[in-house]
């Protein structure tokens, strides 16, 4: 039965998710509906909806995000007007899958979900690129797999938009 991605409601089920970083349990299960509510963050979750009870099994969360112009790599930063001082972009802030859908490709899954949702939303409202702070190495390779680029002296990837842009046409 395939996985959906959709908004998180109150009503998907999140008590057992366990994706192996707490951090990241805890903000799905404590804190993204308050953030939705407040509107600093979207939250999309990975379940089954012809379930009764529906578990969710991944989630990422969206935000939007400026990135301070020293930061990005010379090439790219010599392209935008002088007078912007921080460049608007989209935050991925948190990704993660749960434990029992390990080695599924959920992660992939999510990734591309989100690179998705990031592209439809820049044609309404600019955003340069999509921004990942990564938890750990670990989650830092993943990232780079699929084309991230360091954002220099701050922890951070980036994904320009122009090639986002390509992979949905
Ligand atoms: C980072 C993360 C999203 C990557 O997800 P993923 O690529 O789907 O990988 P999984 O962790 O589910 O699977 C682990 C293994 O299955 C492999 N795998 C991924 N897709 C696969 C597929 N379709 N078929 C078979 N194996 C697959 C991975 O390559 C990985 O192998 P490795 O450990 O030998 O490198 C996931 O590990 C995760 O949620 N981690 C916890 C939270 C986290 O760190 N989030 C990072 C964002 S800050």
């Amino acid at each position: 039965m395939e996985l959906l991605t959709v908004s998180l409601q109150s009503y998907h089920f999140r008590d057992e998710f366990e994706s192996g970083q707490i951090v990241l349990d805890d903000y799905l299960k404590k804190q993204a509906n308050q953030d939705i509510k407040k509107r600093v963050s979207a939250c999309f979750v990975l379940t089954h909806q012809e379930q009764s009870l529906e578990k969710v099994k991944g989630y990422y969360t969206l935000s939007s995000t400026s990135i301070p112009r020293e930061l990005i790599p010379s090439e790219l930063e010599k392209k935008f007007p002088k007078s912007y001082q921080t460049i608007p972009a989209t935050l991925l802030g948190r990704l993660a899958r749960d434990k029992t859908v390990i080695g599924t490709g959920q992660g992939e899954k999510l990734l591309i979900d989100a690179l998705y949702r990031s592209h439809l939303a820049a044609k309404e409202v600019g955003s340069f690129a999509v921004v990942v702070d990564p938890i750990d190495e670990k989650a830092e390779s993943f990232y780079l797999d699929y084309g991230f680029k360091k954002l220099p002296d701050s922890g951070k990837l980036f994904l320009a938009m122009k090639t986002i842009d390509q992979l949905f046409g």
